[in-house]
């Protein structure tokens, strides 16, 4: 069997690595020459951990071309991992994905062959794929679906910074598939790929269209309910935001996992795709309150942190504040919908400071993004001894190194958004102010505890 992927980008070119690397020859496609041709040099395209090793083991197993015919000619599944980002109203926009498949089926109109199989990789929204793709492969092709051509929904569930790992030993497979022979015909394949042997759960292509969604939905609930849960605990005093969710996530109803309060969510999927569960929602006739809820605590979230490092500026003689971690979660130069930016935005927009930002891999991005308005430390020790408040905004393990002797200021206020530093090692002259954990005798920090009565006590 020989694979093809669409798009060559975050978790295109992960795919076809490890489809590559596991023993399948594949084919990547893509409209970008620069990413062709870093594959065939055997270069990765984009910044994922193993990615370049998995390319170099692949070795001839994995192409790429521009070429979209070569696609169908020379592979019989294909993969569509092209963007949809959202529209303004909140729904996916399917141009990219729609653009790919007409090229796909105007190759597939040329060529002889019994059978081939399309899967839709990129996220969308309920109700498009029957709706709208494949009627389009099915028009422009002038072939019929089950009997020319397959049709399977197969979204991923990965995170950046860890894409190789998680599709190599996924939980779960979801195939929305056309007809069994679809379905059957990309079980096989991931059963030869997985180093795990996840669930696979196949279903019609609606019902795998709405579990995407909602996964995500659900997901970024339980982030927002742990922030949420974490501002309750700086007002109480004694309460400890990580005894609490340890202690929630151990009821397997609710599970320890992205329970953690902390910074907001972020990314290039979480807020899209919650925005887009309430917009399918609403076009269903139903109100997605919670995922609406979701959003609005994710949002406020920012602001308390900017809200507080602002009314700790007084405390400084010198108007600076560094910030470590920049990309949306550690590992990944994304910096899409970060929190960190959004609260370095604020920041500047507020007051005139020296903002001073260090991250291990996003710094290339944040230059991008900010150019002249901050200025960019090459370490951790620069970083922190440039400001009298730093902030913790990403949980990078990179972080835990922090020395005592780095902090240059008299007294140095550090903001620690995910509770990873040793509060101990750090030793006196720093006022220490982790999310999540009430701190008293720092008043205008964190608001005041209030003082609990009655039996809840
Ligand atoms: N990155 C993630 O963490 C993640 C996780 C789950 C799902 N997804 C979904 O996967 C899809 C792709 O996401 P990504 O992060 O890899 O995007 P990306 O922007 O990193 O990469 C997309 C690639 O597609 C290429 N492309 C665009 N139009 C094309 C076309 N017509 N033909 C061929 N190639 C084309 C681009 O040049 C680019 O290389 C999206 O729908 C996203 O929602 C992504």
């Amino acid at each position: 069997m020989k694979l093809s992927v669409i798009g060559l980008g975050k978790l295109g070119a992960c795919t076809a690595a490890c489809f590559a690397y596991k023993g399948i020859p594949t084919i990547g496609v893509d409209i970008n020459a620069d990413s062709v041709n870093a594959i065939n040099a055997g270069k990765a395209p984009v910044f994922e951990p193993r990615l370049q090793e998995l390319i170099q083991a692949a070795g001839d197993r994995l192409e790429a071309t521009l070429d979209f015919d070569r696609a169908i000619q020379d592979s019989e599944v294909t993969f569509i991992v092209v963007p949809t980002p959202s529209r303004d109203d909140g729904h996916f926009s399917n141009a990219f994905v729609e653009e790919a498949l007409a090229d796909l089926a105007s190759a597939l109109k040329k060529v002889r062959k019994k059978y081939h199989l399309f899967v839709i990789t990129s996220t969308v929204s309920p109700g498009v794929i029957e709706g709208e793709l494949i009627p389009l492969v099915a028009s422009v092709s002038g072939k019929k679906v089950n009997k020319d051509f397959g049709f399977c929904y197969n979204p991923e569930f990965i995170a950046l910074g860890s894409v190789i790992s998680d599709f190599l030993n996924p939980d779960l497979v979801l195939i929305g598939e056309s007809d069994p022979k679809a379905g059957d015909l990309l079980s096989r394949i991931y059963e030869k790929v997985c180093d795990n042997k996840p669930q696979i759960s196949r279903m019609s292509i609606p019902s795998a269209e709405v579990t995407k969604i909602s996964l995500n939905s659900f997901v970024t609930m339980k982030i927002s309910f742990a922030n949420t849960l974490a501002n309750i605990c700086e007002r109480i005093p004694g309460a400890n935001i990580d005894d609490i969710t340890r202690a929630l996530g151990a009821d397997k109803r609710i599970s320890p996992f992205y329970l953690r309060g902390g910074l907001s969510f972020g990314g290039p999927c979480f807020p899209r795709d919650n925005k887009a569960f309430s917009a399918f929602a609403r076009e269903a006739g139903v109100d997605a309150f919670l995922a609406q809820a979701t959003d609005e605590v994710n949002e406020v979230q920012v602001d308390r942190v900017a809200e507080k490092i602002l009314q700790d500026l007084p405390n400084h003689k010198k108007p600076a504040v560094a910030i470590l971690g920049l990309s949306y979660k550690p590992n990944t130069p994304v910096i899409e919908e970060s929190p960190s930016i959004k609260i370095i935005e604020k920041l500047l927009q507020a007051k005139d400071l020296l903002v001073e930002v260090y991250d291990p891999v996003a710094l290339e991005n944040t230059r991008a993004h900010f150019g002249d308005r901050v200025r960019y430390s090459t370490s951790l020790e620069e970083c922190v001894g440039s400001s009298p408040i730093c902030v913790v905004a990403t949980p990078d393990k990179a972080f835990r190194n922090l020395r005592r002797e780095w902090f240059r200021f008299q007294p140095t206020t550090i903001f620690d958004c995910w509770r990873i530093l040793d509060r101990v090692a750090l030793g006196n002259g720093i006022r220490y102010l982790p999310l999540g954990i009430s701190v008293q005798n720092s008043p205008g920090v964190f608001d005041r505890p209030v003082k609990l009565v009655g039996k809840s006590r």
